[in-house]
């Protein structure tokens, strides 16, 4: 299911291939965010245009509305997106916790008010996959507590605990409800828990290695916590997961964050950076990000970016700053393709990179001319 092509001598960044049933993903990649099944303004044919080979999908928000009856009666998820390219669906788990006092934790999963009409729902280790089952997602990801940040070690060591007793109960309800292997398929990837704790990263991975999962993430990071943490967290469980096994850093990151966990072993990303951000008029580039809004872009006539695809080209800077001061929508579905082709090509040029053997190089000029913000 996933080949090693190639692996970088000075770092441990790898270049490989994931066949799902709906068609081979090139890693490392990036995965643009369709929580509701759409990747926000913009349509499949152009999210193919600019390179996409792989959307999310979330169980939690499409199970709460439309339902996965409606998407099991629509033939699935692929179908009622027009989407025929290889979907991810999160497990729900996360998004639930986000609920706040909306929901409580039990042995037998989560029980919640949902944030669309306040009525009670469950979720729980074999709802989430069921749910992603009927679904028909590609890769549907296990249900686990994502601890907070900052968290005490006796917390999360429990919050781990549960965790893992879920993942074997996800594991069961897999091998009894979707017993077929080869391809064809759904794979299903476990989830690396721990906080910060270095020693419970090392325990978790080792006991979902020893479940045996088709791929493994790293989750709670990027849940507030500084940086030099987040690279921690990933450095903490990369060398207990197998190396002919998928990695996918969940919820992350900036543009150099993504380059630094590629030079860490990490082979998916997904990350609303992109679209989100560009609802707030940024727009990123080689030299960092800016945003469009500013007086500075009010007479520049030059694209966003030389190399923004070309969708995009032929707007400039200016153009589309007026078109966000007059609230027309073409200029956040602008900023959103240019975006989202930004983190596809950039992950594109990682996977060139590793494949010439210049990895390090690409790695060290990408992040010294990288800026957080430029005006
Ligand atoms: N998305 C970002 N982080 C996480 C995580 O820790 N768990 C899950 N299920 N989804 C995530």
């Amino acid at each position: 299911m996933f080949t090693l092509l190639a692996t970088d001598s000075q770092t441990l960044a790898r270049r490989g291939r994931l066949v799902t049933p709906h068609g081979a993903i090139e890693t490392p990649v990036f995965m643009p965010v369709g929580t509701q099944g759409s990747v926000k303004t913009v349509h499949p044919v152009e999210l193919e245009a600019i390179g996409a080979q792989i959307i999310l999908g979330n169980t939690y928000h499409l199970a709460v509305r439309p339902g996965v009856d409606i998407v099991k009666e629509a033939g699935g998820l692929h179908a009622f997106a027009n989407w025929s390219k290889p979907i991810l669906t999160d497990s729900g788990g996360f998004q639930v916790f986000s609920l706040g006092k909306l929901r409580k934790i039990k042995e037998e999963g989560v029980h919640f008010q949902n944030h669309v009409d306040g009525s009670p729902m469950f979720l729980g280790p074999e709802t989430a996959m069921e749910i992603q089952a009927g679904l028909g997602s590609d890769i549907a990801m296990l249900f686990d507590e994502c601890p907070p940040h900052p968290c005490e070690a006796s917390y999360a060591s429990k919050s781990l605990d549960l965790t893992l007793r879920w993942a074997r109960r996800c594991r069961e309800w897999v091998d009894k409800n979707q017993p077929m292997t080869g391809g064809g398929r759904q794979l299903h990837f476990g989830i690396v828990q721990g906080s910060s704790y270095a020693e419970l990263r090392a325990r978790s991975a080792r006991e979902l290695v020893a479940m045996g999962f088709d791929g493994y993430a790293v989750g709670g990071v990027s849940v507030g916590e500084p940086e030099p943490e987040m690279m921690a967290g990933v450095e903490n469980s990369v060398p207990h997961l197998p190396m002919d096994k998928p990695r996918y850093a969940m919820g992350l990151g900036t543009p150099p964050q993504m380059i630094e966990m590629v030079a860490r072993g990490i082979d998916m990303f997904d990350c609303v950076l992109p679209t989100r951000l560009a609802r707030h008029s940024t727009a990123f580039t080689d030299e960092g990000s800016m945003n469009l809004k500013n007086n500075c872009f009010a007479r520049d006539f030059r694209p966003i970016s030389e190399d923004t695809h070309p969708l995009c080209q032929g707007f400039t800077r200016a153009y589309i700053r007026h078109l966000i001061k007059a609230g027309e929508i073409l200029g956040l579905r602008l900023i959103s393709l240019h975006n989202l082709h930004f983190y596809l090509s950039l992950l594109s040029r990682a996977r060139t990179a590793i494949e010439g053997g210049y990895f390090s190089e690409f790695r060290r000029e990408f992040t010294s001319k990288y800026k957080n913000h430029t005006s």
